[in-house]
């Protein structure tokens, strides 16, 4: 004769009963996995803002007119510049780095004893670069979130950019209207396209061009 229960497992249970305790979650398990669900999108959506606010300083020159990407200057055009400080005739010692990333072209120069200051649009190096002026116990330089654009160049002596093609013809205008005549200015990797350098310094990608005003 067959045996009504074997259909149903060993137990002899009513199959509906069964299914309903092996595939249902209690209310607890239904609360835990809630709960994680929750806690796992707020971890990968606090996770995913906090990376946005730190990587949006450096995506957005891209959305400027004109483009000038967080490049730093490698230590042989680091060289060159201070090169270019020492063997300057200007007697003014206060100097501008325009767009000045992690401040090491200004904290060179602090160290050769310069007052120097740094304007750059991204926040983050701008205080990293005064984290580092703290760290290296340098006191003659300052950093403020500024746009090189708007600037007065007019207080200073040495105006150093490390900027791209496109920018040269601009800023050789805005220098022209605005430059003292004591000054100078050093142009890492793009030269300006009309004026006549004083000094070449270096090769390829590290040459500096010094231009006395
Ligand atoms: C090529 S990097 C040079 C960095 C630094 N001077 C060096 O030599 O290591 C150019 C820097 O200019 C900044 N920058 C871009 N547009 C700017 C603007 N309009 N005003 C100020 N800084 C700007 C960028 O964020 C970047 O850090």
């Amino acid at each position: 004769m067959e045996n009504k229960n074997t259909a149903n497992g060993d137990c002899g249970c009513d199959p509906y009963l069964l299914s309903l305790v092996e595939t249902q979650p209690t209310s607890t398990n239904k609360k835990t996995g809630r709960s994680t669900g929750l806690l796992l999108a707020s971890i990968t959506g606090g996770a995913a803002i906090a990376l946005s606010v730190v990587c949006f300083p450096f995506v957005s020159p891209a959305l400027r007119r004109v483009v000038l990407p967080y490049v730093p200057a490698s230590t042989k055009q680091v060289e060159n510049v201070m090169k270019a400080l020492s063997a300057s005739k200007s007697t003014g010692k206060k100097l501008i780095d325009l767009g000045s990333g992690d401040g090491r072209i200004v904290l060179a120069a602090g160290q050769k004893g310069f007052q120097s200051h740094g304007v750059e649009l991204n926040s983050v190096l701008v205080l990293y670069s005064k984290f580092a002026a703290w760290k290296q116990r340098i006191n003659n330089v300052t950093f403020s979130r500024q746009d090189l654009f708007k600037v007065d160049y007019t207080k200073y002596n040495n105006i150093v950019i490390f900027g791209v093609e496109e920018m040269m013809p601009e800023l050789e205008a805005l220098f022209e209207k605005s430059l003292k005549s004591s000054s100078q200015v050093i142009a890492c990797r793009f030269p300006l396209p009309n004026w006549k350098p004083s000094n070449v310094i270096g090769e390829g990608i590290d040459t500096v061009w010094v231009y006395e005003v």
